[in-house]
């Protein structure tokens, strides 16, 4: 089955959650199915081939999809954190939810600058928090190698908010 087809078809598909109309799609399911999460992972290492020198993984299924790809290609793991979690100076970017705002931050001495950072997240939506992931690298004055995801939610205009940089999503869907 080619990837395109497999991630949607590996996620748990709820209908009218969180509310009446939307088809949720719950990665849960993809990341413990052997197949689908393999696919996944050798699918963005060969995108990205030798394109970055560390993996951010937003929090937090972000994460599972950075440590998986890091230690396949011998790189290491940024974690990008909710705000209130780091115990060191940090660098913060707030993001819009569908009531109030969120942030997520890094630590602001923990990546030598300059080093390309490739950004995972599970899902592009909106785009507001890896908009922000993207700042705090700007921050960091990190390069942004690029952006990728298992699956991108069209009509929701999360792609523009990615600028210049290379977006790869596994799987788009209208729904
Ligand atoms: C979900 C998802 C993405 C983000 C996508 O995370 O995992 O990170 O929303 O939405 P956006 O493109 O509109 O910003 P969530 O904030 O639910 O948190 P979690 O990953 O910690 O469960
Ligand atoms: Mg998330």
């Amino acid at each position: 089955m080619p990837i395109d087809e497999l991630v949607p078809a590996a996620c748990a598909q709820i209908p009218d959650f969180p509310q009446e109309g939307i088809l949720f799609y719950d990665v849960t399911t993809l990341f413990a199915n052997s197949v689908a999460f393999k696919r996944s992972i050798d699918e963005l290492a060969d995108r990205f081939e030798g394109t970055y020198d560390i993996v951010a993984g937003v929090e937090a299924r972000g994460f599972l999809m950075a440590a998986a790809l890091a230690y396949k290609t011998g790189k290491g793991v940024m974690t990008v954190r909710k705000a209130g979690k780091l115990p060191r100076e940090t660098f913060q970017a707030e993001y819009t939810l569908e009531y109030g705002t969120a942030a997520i931050e890094i630590h602001k001495e923990d990546i030598p600058a300059g080093q390309r950072v490739l950004i995972l997240d599970d899902i592009l939506a909106t785009g507001g928090t890896v908009e922000a992931a993207i700042s705090l690298m700007e921050q960091a004055k990190l390069e942004v190698a690029g952006v990728g995801f298992l699956m991108e939610l069209d009509g929701l205009g999360g792609r523009s908010k990615m600028g210049d940089h290379r977006v790869e999503s596994l799987s788009l869907t209208t729904e």
